[in-house]
């Protein structure tokens, strides 16, 4: 079976554990906030980059069939998704496209609505390209969230949304949507005229049974509905810029080819397709090691804060692999930082960044060594 290597990143340029601009006030953290691994990439995705650096030559190029055909097999295999070939697109990341989709989509005052709490750049995709910020909060009853359709339906027709950008499964709150929650979201959407934005970039990362479902495989809704996936959180590539945008709609797609044909942007480099193709065909087991290690991580902070911080909510971790820690029982919001980052020396993404009542939670990433997990579950219990 095929390893997991952990790497200590510290000292190799990467933004988790190196790189803490201006969002953290001490240094020397330990990195469990930016949402990627500390794995070494999968053996044969190594391998295909070996080979592709071997030969040296780093011209133009085009993306192969085989890219899109590994993809459309995965999506096929692992999400009961059939995707035609024709419609998939590039971009260089995630956030990158549902930015252009918001400026492809609406103009600049029109409502924009998002799930709060959710991934900061969410919130600032909407308010960076002058759209109306709406939020529909998530209800959260002991660390367990659900959404309120009455809300959200009423927050559509009050304030005319033409964007839903939705998170499946979302980060923070782990919660992997059903079937049903999606469609009635969609229905609601499809009776109000909202196009909708569907990042499903944790789309591989579900546990416990839970089952992630893309929306476009819940009814018909091709003509209001694009998806963003990616290999990066999967397969842990962020760093190779290469996303998946898969849009069914001839009109909708055109629209986008018509936009990035100006932006000059319609395909990626070659280390991306090369390492998102073998990560496709070759990557399955690796990654059933990573699921396997992040839901241990869980269960290990799980049980070490029941024993020794019993008033700390843990979200069930139904996605993701990322926590979601309410600490509002010990601390005030004001006294977060000083605890996370100066007494326990982490670096985790605190509440307040992703909206909604989450002032005393913090978000932590669980995709590192079991150690770094157990040395962080410890610092948390004897600094509070
Ligand atoms: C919901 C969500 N979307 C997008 C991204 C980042 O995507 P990209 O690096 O492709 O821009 C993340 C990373 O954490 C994420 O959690």
């Amino acid at each position: 079976m095929e390893e997991l290597i952990y790497r200590d990143r510290r000292g190799t340029n990467c933004s988790k554990w190196n790189h803490y601009g201006n969002q953290f006030q001490h240094e020397n953290l330990m990195g469990l906030w930016v949402a990627d691994m500390d794995f070494a990439a999968a053996q044969c995705v190594r391998d295909a980059l070996q080979r592709h650096v071997s030969f040296g030559v780093f011209g133009y190029d085009v993306t192969p069939e085989s890219y899109y055909d590994a993809f459309v097999r995965w999506e096929k295999t692992y999400h009961n998704y059939d995707v035609a070939r024709a419609w998939i697109r590039y971009s260089p990341g995630v956030v990158a496209a549902f930015n252009w989709f918001i400026q492809m989509m609406t103009v600049p005052g029109d409502a924009v609505l998002i799930q709060s709490p959710v991934y900061y750049p969410f919130a600032n995709a909407v308010r960076e390209n002058h759209r109306t910020l709406v939020e529909s909060e998530l209800v959260n009853t002991n660390g367990v969230y659900t959404i309120d359709f009455a809300d959200f339906e009423q927050k559509i027709r009050e304030h005319h949304v033409k964007v839903f950008l939705m998170c499946s499964p979302h980060n923070p709150v782990g919660r992997v949507w059903t079937r049903q929650e999606l469609k009635r979201l969609l229905d609601i959407c499809r009776e109000n005229g909202v196009f909708v934005i569907s990042d499903e970039i944790h789309q591989d990362f579900t546990f416990a049974g839970h089952v992630h479902i893309p929306a476009a495989t819940v009814g018909s809704y091709d003509d209001m509905l694009v998806t963003l996936t990616a290999p990066s959180k999967t397969f842990n590539l962020a760093g190779l810029k290469n996303s998946v945008i898969i849009i069914p709609d001839d009109t909708i797609r055109k629209k986008y080819d018509d936009y990035v044909a100006v932006l000059h942007v319609a395909s990626g480099n070659s280390f991306g397709v090369v390492a998102a193709e073998a990560a496709y065909r070759g990557g399955r087991a690796w990654l059933g090691q990573v699921l396997e290690t992040v839901y241990g991580n869980y269960q290990l902070l799980v049980s070490s804060l029941r024993d020794t911080l019993p008033q700390v909510v843990v979200s069930p971790l139904e996605g993701t692999y990322l926590a979601w820690l309410d600490f509002g029982a010990y601390l005030r919001p004001e006294q977060l930082p000083d605890y996370i980052e100066g007494r326990c020396g982490l670096a985790m993404d605190y509440g307040a960044w992703f909206g909604g009542a989450s002032a005393c939670h913090v978000r932590m990433n669980l995709a590192t060594c079991r150690e770094n997990i157990a040395q962080a579950a410890k610092a948390l219990a004897d600094h509070l």
